[in-house]
């Protein structure tokens, strides 16, 4: 049988086969189609070899809940599948999963090279967390091979090496994109990892794993679940490298819980469908808006105006619901225009059904210095979109209503 294709693997996620049957020795009794919400945290053994093992992997089954459990590894088979990846670890957030795929590959003394414009959680983690644990970030102004080169030479003309390179493959909230393929081939080149954060983009829009080996990192919370109640993270990519992120997440507790895997199956089943219902109308939101009154600029990788509008072509198979946008003025206007929306909650995540819009100049990027928001482009003026699937015309109608505070 051929392997699956990608539309496949979604719609029978959750409906595999980890649970262990209750049946007779012997005997095969019918099993859940929907895959059990296992919540125990421990489980009980035979006799001292039965532990030996399964500890050891040579029997399958589970020890202990921090270890891993089944929903956890059925959620961990059908990600590696739409990744494309040998192995995914599932974590308890998308920060989770990039602190298990950084801390288990760098150690005292390392540097990281980090795009400048990240999600603001991530600035964080590498400018706080890291550095008290003797990992240096550096920033790199844009998310291609040329300037990336460049930071590699300049620290080894300082006799300094970096031993990862991190980008998102849509940036937040800039929508700049990542020139993934001359990254990786500069990576393998330089042998430095290269870590993906494809939370904006999604293994629709692109699967990073193609243009080499990586680390592949997720947000579960927004649009692979969808539903706004979920969260979770994975890290994808060569068996090796995954594994040694998994021995990282067991020792530090880094594991998803049963009821945020099991819940994000039932939300992956439908992430082709809601996804692409949501980029068609995120596609009109954003050609809406572009050359309306009170609207400076519309940041979106599918409008033609987009400063990445060619390399989105090349790299992403569809741009995804994500539109950024800035209003002329600053936190008034914003204020005005959030005050007067009637059908978009003001909500600082992304990836939910419904359309939700936030403003990460005083959430997601608040604990960043004006310097590094201004270079993550979440200045006093951008608000971000997440589109969802409600008729477009309702949308923009919204939309519409709010602007005229801005014209006023
Ligand atoms: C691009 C990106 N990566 C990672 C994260 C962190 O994910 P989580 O909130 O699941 O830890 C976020 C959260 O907003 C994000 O936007």
């Amino acid at each position: 049988m051929s392997p699956p294709a990608f539309e496949t693997i979604l719609a029978r996620a959750g409906l595999g086969r980890t649970a262990t049957s209750t049946a007779k020795p012997g005997l095969q009794a019918p099993e859940p189609l929907s895959e059990p919400l296992a919540l125990s945290s421990v489980y009980r053994f035979r006799d001292l070899e039965q532990v030996d093992e399964v500890w050891e992997g040579r029997e399958g089954g589970f020890v202990y809940r921090r270890l891993g459990h089944p929903n956890q590894t059925e959620l961990e088979r059908v990600m590696a599948g739409l990744e494309e990846a040998e192995k995914a670890l599932a974590c308890s957030s998308g920060m989770a999963a990039l602190l298990a795929a950084l801390v288990s590959h760098l150690e005292s003394g390392d540097v990281v090279l980090a795009q400048a414009g990240l999600y603001g959680g991530t600035r964080t983690l590498l400018a706080e967390g890291l550095t008290r644990l003797g990992i240096e970030a550096v920033s790199v102004p844009r998310p291609t091979a040329g300037a990336f080169a460049a930071a590699l030479d300049g620290l080894a003309s300082r006799g300094r090496r970096a031993r990862a390179v991190i980008v998102e493959t849509v940036a937040n909230p800039s929508l700049e994109v990542a020139d993934l393929p001359s990254l990786a081939a500069l990576a393998r080149e330089r042998g430095v990892l290269l870590v993906v954060d494809n939370t904006f983009a999604t293994p629709l829009g692109c699967r990073p794993l193609r243009w080499g080996p990586a680390l592949v990192v997720e947000s579960l919370t927004k649009f692979l679940n969808g539903h706004s109640d979920v969260i979770g993270g994975v890290v994808a990519g060569p068996a090796e490298a995954v594994e040694r992120a998994r021995k990282t997440a067991a020792t530090m507790g880094l594991g998803i819980s049963p009821l945020d895997a099991w819940l994000t199956l039932r939300g992956l089943r439908t992430l082709h469908l809601r996804l692409g219902r949501q980029s068609e109308n995120a596609a009109r939101v954003a050609a809406w808006l572009e050359g309306r009154p009170g609207v400076a600029a519309v940041l979106y990788p599918g409008l033609p105006s987009h400063p990445s509008a060619a390399l989105a072509r090349a790299v992403l198979s569809s741009f995804g619901a994500m539109v950024s946008f800035e209003l002329e003025g600053g936190e008034r206007e914003v204020a005005a225009f959030l005050g007067r929306l009637r059908l978009i909650p003001f909500s600082p995540s992304l990836g939910e059904t419904a359309t939700t819009i936030t403003y990460p100049y005083r959430t997601s990027h608040r604990s960043l210095s004006d310097e590094e928001r201004t270079a993550a482009r979440a200045g006093p003026g951008l608000l971000r979109l997440s589109v969802g699937t409600e008729a477009a015309e309702d949308i923009l109608e919204d939309l519409e209503h709010a602007l005229e505070a801005c014209s006023t």
